[in-house]
């Protein structure tokens, strides 16, 4: 036995009489003590731990809650010392097209425009600033409008025009919000460019932003890494590596490059009690098996409809604007655990590792003494995330004993904060503050259960944040009206409306008579560079999924003279990034003065078909009735056609949308729907 063995043993005795047989006996107790020490210097800087807000329209539906409800979400999301308590907001630079759960609008649709109001992102960003002034803020493009591709679905042939439109967003976050972004990124998950990448750095030096830093590639590891290591301009151009789902692992590569190592998007898993078991293995094992410092969770708050594509996969839930119910769901308290007792800038020890009986910790100090421990033991079928596969490993119930050593070890107490899984009772219990936890000469040993996670901290501050129960869950009401005349000043879209190709935004029209000064128009005109395959026509879908009986009525009005077309629907089964293949009741009138009835979003099945006498540059009024197997439409009041036979979709969301990427307007829509 090694002679810190033997102290350790000696300090045990101390420590824990009665646990002394035991230690000295049993196979597990004979584990040597785990050292925390920065007797031989420091491991990497910390970033922080971050949410994700776009990517697409995630957080769509919380910007239409009342007050109190938003602000408590935004609490339980972003002020310090109360829940996640969240480091760093990662956001969309909305690039008007489809990417994964909606569309964000671009801050500059055409090449001739330039808005800093349209979405919620620069609210949002607002609203976590007002909370917590050092929180770092980045952002990062998955889509482009289509000027900036110049007709190809390409954003690097004209990199100059790319890296000036990322430029602006930049520059705009600052002029108009005096919103300061500190990093950057590429496209996200899609190709870089090398000389892009340089580029972009010129042009950020150049407008005055040398703090922005770059990150790269929001992909895999590999390609960046290698380009980085063989490229020294690039290699001065980018500041971190940023790599999605990397399964808590980094290639030995990546250190190679002396960059910053994070985990620049991550989680992306439901987010019942194994997201959040997920969350707390990756949020400790992307330091202790890939060196990564930063780790952002895809998405920050689960805040679309529940039946687009990965739903709830957010740290918490906020899909009812409508009712005002929230829930706040285990990653928020798994966050708590670190966030809470650590900062940027503090530094990880190099004594991070795993637990002898599987699990792992780290510890982070701020360099003055302050020391912050987090330990998890989540089994392996318990911590499971979306990606990558998780291969197999066994955690069981150990006695771990700490060593704190260096300038840690005159500490004589630690704050202790636990969070218990329980699969079998589901009487789990998340960020409870124990008794502190007393040490002896530097030791203390504590009892490890299944699917735990501590942490152990000489900071005293933290708290398990509340607010009254949010009201009870409530399906969207059946009754649904909006004549776009009263408008929520900082937002540019009207509640709950979903676009899922295509920007629908508020418009006045100021020199209309009267009716339709106030409307919601269609405004993207041309394909955008795609991130994901956004459909040939544009649509926005509202309501519940499982609306089957429905009238669905609006005043359209198309503004591409003979070509224009717009529609409404009922009973849309798709969106998200698999909207191509939407199908459901689809009513569309024409500028060339036909009409038709087709059972999906492409067009391809055509129920019912005629002529209509509409045109551009008038007010139509359109009504859509579906009732079991059966679909009506009246133009203007009148029938245009009846009993068209919908044997499926049985139910969808409602929708309005136009033929192509055209202008057009929206007036004066309601739903009413039976249950
Ligand atoms: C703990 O780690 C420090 C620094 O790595 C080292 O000097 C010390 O000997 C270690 N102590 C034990 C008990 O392993
Ligand atoms: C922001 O950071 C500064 C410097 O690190 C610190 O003094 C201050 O307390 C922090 N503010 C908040 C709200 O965390
Ligand atoms: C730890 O941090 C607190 C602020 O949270 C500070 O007051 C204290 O001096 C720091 N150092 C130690 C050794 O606790
Ligand atoms: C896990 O434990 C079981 C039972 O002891 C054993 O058969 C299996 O090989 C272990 N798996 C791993 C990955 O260690
Ligand atoms: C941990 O120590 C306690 C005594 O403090 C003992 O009862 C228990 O069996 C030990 N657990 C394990 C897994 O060794
Ligand atoms: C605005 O209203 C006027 C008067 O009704 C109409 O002629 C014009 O086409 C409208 N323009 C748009 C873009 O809606
Ligand atoms: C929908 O309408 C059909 C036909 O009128 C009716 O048979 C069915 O019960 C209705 N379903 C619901 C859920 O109201």
């Amino acid at each position: 036995m090694e002679l810190r063995e033997l102290s350790a043993v000696a300090a045990l005795v101390l420590a824990l009489t009665g646990a002394l047989t035991g230690a000295l006996t049993g196979a597990r107790g004979s584990c040597p003590p785990y050292n925390l020490s920065d007797a031989r210097g420091l491991g990497r800087t910390f970033d922080g731990i971050g949410g994700l807000s776009g990517g697409g329209a995630t957080s769509r539906l919380l910007v239409n809650y009342a007050e109190p409800f938003r602000s408590q979400i935004l609490d339980f999301l972003f002020t310090p010392g109360f829940g996640a308590s969240l480091h760093i907001l990662k956001v969309e630079i909305g690039g008007d097209a489809q990417s994964t759960d909606g569309t964000e609008p671009s801050h500059m649709h055409h090449e001739d425009d330039e808005n800093y109001f349209r979405g919620y992102e620069w609210w949002l960003m607002k609203e976590a600033k007002k909370r917590n002034p050092n929180i770092t803020l980045m952002s990062l493009p998955w889509a482009f409008p289509g000027w900036v591709g110049h007709g190809k679905n390409w954003p690097y042939d004209f990199p100059d025009i790319t890296a000036a439109y990322v430029v602006n967003w930049i520059l705009g976050a600052k002029q108009y919000h005096d919103l300061d972004i500190q990093y950057v990124g590429i496209w996200n998950e899609r190709s870089y460019d090398s000389k892009y990448i340089k580029l972009l750095r010129y042009t950020l030096d150049k407008r005055g932003l040398e703090t922005v830093r770059i990150v790269a590639s929001d992909n895999l590891w590999e390609p960046v890494v290698r380009s980085v290591l063989l490229d020294p301009e690039l290699s001065g151009a980018v500041d971190v590596i940023g790599a999605h789902y990397p399964g808590t692992n980094s290639p030995e590569e990546a250190l190679k490059t002396q960059k910053k190592l994070w985990a620049s998007e991550d989680y992306s898993t439901f987010n019942d009690e194994v997201g959040g078991g997920c969350w707390a293995r990756i949020l400790n094992q992307n330091y202790v098996n890939g060196l990564m410092t930063a780790t952002i969770s895809w998405n920050l708050v689960a805040s679309y409809y529940e039946d687009l594509p990965f739903s709830r996969d957010g740290l918490m839930t906020a899909e009812e604007p409508w009712s005002g119910n929230y829930v706040v769901e285990s990653p928020i308290w798994i966050t708590a655990h670190t966030t809470q007792f650590t900062q940027p800038g503090w530094t990880y020890l190099q004594t991070v590792g795993h637990l002898a009986q599987g699990g792992s910790y780290v510890a982070l100090t701020d360099g003055k003494g302050n020391l912050t421990v987090v330990i998890e033991t989540m089994t392996r079928d318990h911590s499971v995330c979306i990606r990558p596969p998780l291969p197999p490993f066994n955690v069981t119930s150990q006695n771990a004993t700490f060593q704190l050593e260096g300038s840690f070890a005159s500490i004589k107490e630690l704050q202790v904060w636990r969070s218990q899984f329980n699969f079998k009772t589901k009487k789990s219990s998340f960020f409870e503050k124990l008794p502190p936890q007393k040490l002896f000469n530097g030791l203390f040993t504590i009892e490890l259960a299944e699917d735990e996670v501590y942490t152990f901290t000489t900071i005293t501050s933290g708290q398990k944040g509340s607010y009254p129960p949010s009201p009870p869950s409530a399906r969207f009401p059946k009754v649904y009206k909006d004549d776009f005349n009263v408008r929520n000043p900082p937002f540019s879209e009207a509640p709950n409306f979903a676009d899922q190709t295509g920007v629908f935004e508020y418009y006045v029209n100021m020199s209309d008579p009267g009716p339709h000064v106030f409307t919601l128009r269609q405004v993207v005109t041309e394909r955008p560079v795609t991130w994901a395959a956004d459909a040939d026509q544009t649509i926005s879908v509202v309501g519940d999924h499982q609306w089957g009986n429905l009238t669905v009525t609006c005043d359209v009005f198309m503004e591409r003279v003979k070509t224009g077309g717009v529609f409404i629907a009922a009973r849309v089964d798709k969106g998200g990034q698999s909207v191509r293949s939407a199908r459901g009741v689809f009513f569309w009138v024409f500028a060339d003065g036909t009409y038709k009835v087709t059972n999906d979003l492409a067009g391809q099945t055509v129920l019912a078909e005629g002529r209509s006498g509409t045109r551009a540059y008038g007010w139509h009024t359109l009504s859509l009735t579906v009732a079991g197997q059966y679909a009506s439409g009246l133009l203007n009041g009148y029938p245009l056609w009846k009993n068209a036979v919908v044997l499926s979709p049985k139910s969808g969301w409602a929708a309005i949308g136009t033929a192509s990427f055209e202008p057009a307007q929206f007036d004066n829509f309601a739903v009413v729907a039976e249950y």
